[in-house]
């Protein structure tokens, strides 16, 4: 696993602490202020919800599917979820928040026709996508009376299996995919607010972005250890275990977390987030910096308000956040309490038990 990228950084900002101590949120510099240009806050976005995306289908349904399939009835089965139901049933929980933005997987050839585009924009967009797909879609529109961004990333055949279970399944009005095609898109849909001019450059706050990005991740967490860890365990199916890779078994949630981290690395847009706490089983996991420390202090007291900051690392800032990772299932604390390196053994359900610390460069 490689945690080394953001180490390497949260270091850096630590020595860089004296010159620009991080400031609350409510220090607003004119950095803050200018906040993403709304096209980079969507690729954002997507990143994230792709980066989820490829740890689900690869490190989950691809490394197991010897021994566990991932089957569409897959509660009646005792299996996993397909790779898109686990993107559908995440995007319903994050949209469910009403938070503003809201993403979804959609194609012009769905075996579920739920999955069709909805309005005249989305199946253009599609279009566009599968003819061009090196870059989203995008599009401003207003409905009702508010303004919304809205753009189309596509969504491909990453591996053969993809192309091979769409084409034989009965429900497919298209059966000629081969890996590598355009399949379908997610929409990301960003809320603008009721006025705004055309000619303007619009930008989206970070602290709203950063919320957007904990929303996706703590679906995705939710959804893994709900549907896949805590149902699968529970039926004696399958365990998550620590050594997941030498185990044919499951990652642990926070695994899954890091994983999706060190995807989303890959991607190079200095986007960063990670898990961390002041009671790790794993030391290296421990708060870097007086900042993330005086985070997660702040989310254990006010678990609904994440603690916000802007650095500055040489002549690059940075906008940072912590949120609070909450014991959303019973297994999170009964593992947490028993594991022999665990300096804490009175976790309670819903107790915070970390934070997710998300990175944006503002520039
Ligand atoms: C074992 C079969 C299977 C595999 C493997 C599979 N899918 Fe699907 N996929 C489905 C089914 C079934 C649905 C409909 C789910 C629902 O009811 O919403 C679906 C839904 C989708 C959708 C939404 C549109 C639609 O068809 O309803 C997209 C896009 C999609 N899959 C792309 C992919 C990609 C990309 C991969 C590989 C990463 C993949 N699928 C792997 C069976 C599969
Ligand atoms: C089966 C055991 C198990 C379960 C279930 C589990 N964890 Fe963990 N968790 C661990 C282990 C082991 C680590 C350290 C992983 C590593 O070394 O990378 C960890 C890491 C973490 C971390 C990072 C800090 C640390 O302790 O290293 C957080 C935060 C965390 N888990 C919260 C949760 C939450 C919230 C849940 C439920 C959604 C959960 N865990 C479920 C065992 C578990």
């Amino acid at each position: 696993m490689n945690s080394f990228h953001f180490r390497a950084v949260a270091i850096l900002l630590s020595a860089f602490s004296i010159l620009s101590l991080p400031q609350p949120a409510g220090a607003v510099s004119q950095h803050l202020a200018t906040g993403i240009p709304v096209r980079l806050a969507a690729d954002y976005v997507h990143a994230v919800i792709e980066a989820g995306r490829t740890t689900y289908s690869k490190a989950i349904v691809d490394r197991l599917h010897q021994n566990l399939k991932a089957t569409e009835n897959w509660r009646q089965d005792r299996t996993l979820l397909l790779p898109a139901q686990f993107l559908l049933k995440s995007s319903k929980i994050s949209n469910e928040r009403g938070i503003g933005m809201r993403y979804r997987l959609m194609s012009l050839w769905p075996i579920n026709p739920k999955n069709s585009p909805q309005t005249k924009n989305e199946k253009l967009g599609l279009e566009e996508v599968v003819r061009n797909p090196d870059k989203p879609f995008t599009w401003i529109v207003q409905r009702e009376d508010m303004w919304y961004y809205e753009a189309i990333y596509p969504d491909r055949a990453v591996t053969e299996t993809c192309a091979s279970c769409h084409n034989s399944h009965a429900k497919s009005p298209k059966t000629d995919f081969k890996k590598g095609d355009v399949m379908g898109g997610i929409v990301i849909d960003l809320p603008l607010g009721k006025r705004f001019s055309k000619t303007a450059d619009i930008r989206i706050p970070p602290e709203v972005v950063t919320d957007y990005i904990f929303s996706i991740l703590e679906s995705d967490r939710t959804v893994y250890a709900k549907n896949i860890v805590e149902r699968l365990g529970k039926q004696n199916i399958i365990q998550a275990r620590e050594d997941w890779q030498t185990t044919n078994a499951l990652m642990l949630p926070a695994q899954f977390l890091m994983h999706t981290s060190d995807r989303m690395r890959e991607k190079n847009l200095d986007l960063d987030f990670e898990l961390i706490s002041l009671w790790p089983i794993n030391p290296d996991h421990g708060p870097s910096g007086e900042f993330e420390r005086t985070g997660l202090e702040a989310v254990a007291i006010h678990p609904i308000r994440p603690y916000m900051g802007h650095i500055q690392v040489g002549r690059k800032h940075f906008f940072q956040a912590v949120y609070p990772d909450r014991a959303v299932t019973p297994a999170c604390v009964t593992c947490h309490n028993a594991h022999p390196k665990s300096p804490k053994r009175d976790f309670k359900l819903h107790d915070v038990m970390g934070g997710f610390v998300i990175t944006l460069p503002l520039n």
